[in-house]
Order: C-alpha cells, then structure tokens, then sequence
C-alpha cells in the first residue's frame, strides 16, 4: 500500500504535531501520521520539531527547561492562525491512545536524546509492532533501537547514502531508507529497492516534487499537503 504520510499532520493546513493537524491529515485521505518526539524536563515524551519552543507555541526556550504540566499550559496553534488558539502539545502516549488503534501507520522520529528505551517500550506495550516505524537521522540511535528490539521496524532518514552504509543499514536491518525529495533520482529508488529497503522520500516542499517522487517509484512520502498526493494517487 502506498504510504501518504502526513508530515507533522496536515502541517499546510493546521498547527503542526496537533490534534487538530493530525485529524485533519486523516480528513485530507493519509494513511499514516509523522509525528517527532522529544523529553520533557520530568521525562514525559511529547511531540515537538523544534528543540525551541519559540517557533511553534507561545512559550521560550528549550523545551527541555519545562515540566510536561508546564508544556501543558502552552498555545501550540495561535502562532499557526487564531482559528486554532488553544490547541495544546500532545503527549506520546495520547498520540498512541488516540491514533494508535486506528488503521494508520504511525511514523515516530526521535529528535532527542536517549528516547530509544522508552520508545521501544510504549511501542510493545501498546502492541503496535506492525503499524509503527522508528525513524532516525542518526545510525547509531537506530543500531540502539535494534540493539534493545529485534523487531521494531527501522526507518533511515538519509541526507546522503553510499553502499557502505546501506550495508550498515541492512546489519540492523533497517527496512525503509528515506532520501530527501530534492536530491531523489528513479536511478536511485530502483537500486535501494534493489538492496532490499521500501522507499519513502520527506522534505516534499511543492507539487512538482510530489510528482518527481511518484514517477520516480518511492512507497510512500512525507508530505505537508495529503489532500494533493490523495488526489494524485487517485487519478494514477
Ligand atoms: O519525514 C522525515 C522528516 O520529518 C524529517 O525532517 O525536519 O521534518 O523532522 P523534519
Ligand atoms: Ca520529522
């Protein structure tokens, strides 16, 4: 099935890593969820990009300086557009209560630090081996991730990749190598394939790219705008 992400939720439309995004994503026809996961100060994990809370919620600072009751507090959607002021940080575990029952896939990058063992823990805890992937711009939280699990599915996001370290990838078996949309070529989509990894392409800024990506062959994409790739996949 060809995976139409929605990349923090429907983040062209909605506060992005909201409710209110992720719900809309489903609305706009993904059929996954990219969400990114950082530690409060007190250790809960929660949805966040930015390390800073500056950008996307009216509070300043590292994110890490804040207990989850004071992240709480925070307006995550004014910044976005007044039709969403209120709209709250989200904790993992209510993203997973929330969406985790549904027939989504779930897409969880971890943005900080040591997240691997809690990660892996909420996802067999709540037995979602088979709709989750864990993705990483780092190896060695992946190799962590493998070293702790044997099953979890493994997600690379890649800004470069070489033989060599697709090697690396299959050693912990990564499954899914994620190139970046700008510098993706049909000639490298049939080669990972060739190795053995299902393809997905992120930094998908406009149409053009979702459609480069499409004619190139990928399995699925990231993508701010799902209501476009629902559409395009349509009238394929
Ligand atoms: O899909 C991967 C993508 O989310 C990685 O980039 O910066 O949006 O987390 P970023
Ligand atoms: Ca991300």
């Amino acid at each position: 099935m060809f995976r139409n992400l929605a990349h923090r939720g429907a983040s062209q439309h909605a506060p992005e890593n909201t409710l209110a995004a992720f719900y809309k994503g489903i609305e706009m026809g993904a059929n996954g969820l990219e969400t990114d996961l950082r530690y409060s100060k007190d250790g809960t994990i929660f949805l966040l990009h930015d390390e800073m809370l500056d950008r996307t919620t009216n509070g300043t600072g590292s994110s890490s300086n804040y207990t989850w009751k004071e992240l709480q507090e925070l307006d995550a959607g004014s910044w976005f557009s007044a039709e969403y002021a209120g709209e709250r940080l989200v904790s993992f575990e209510s993203f997973i209560y929330i969406f985790g029952r549904k027939p989504l896939q779930l897409v969880l990058e971890l943005k900080g630090d040591h997240l691997e063992e809690d990660v892996v823990r909420y996802v067999k805890k709540y037995d979602m081996l088979s709709n989750t992937i864990v993705t990483s711009f780092s190896y060695d939280s992946l190799k962590e991730v493998r070293r702790l699990d044997s099953e979890v599915k493994l997600g690379y996001l890649a800004r470069d990749w070489d033989m060599d370290l697709l090697g690396r990838l299959r050693e912990i078996q990564v499954f899914q190598l994620c190139p970046s949309a700008e510098t993706l070529t049909e000639e490298h989509v049939r080669t990972l394939k060739q190795e053995g990894f299902e393809v997905r392409s992120w930094k998908v800024k406009d149409e053009q790219l979702m459609h480069h990506c499409l004619n190139c062959g990928v399995d699925g994409m990231t993508i701010n705008f799902p209501e476009k790739l629902s559409e395009a996949l349509q009238s394929r």
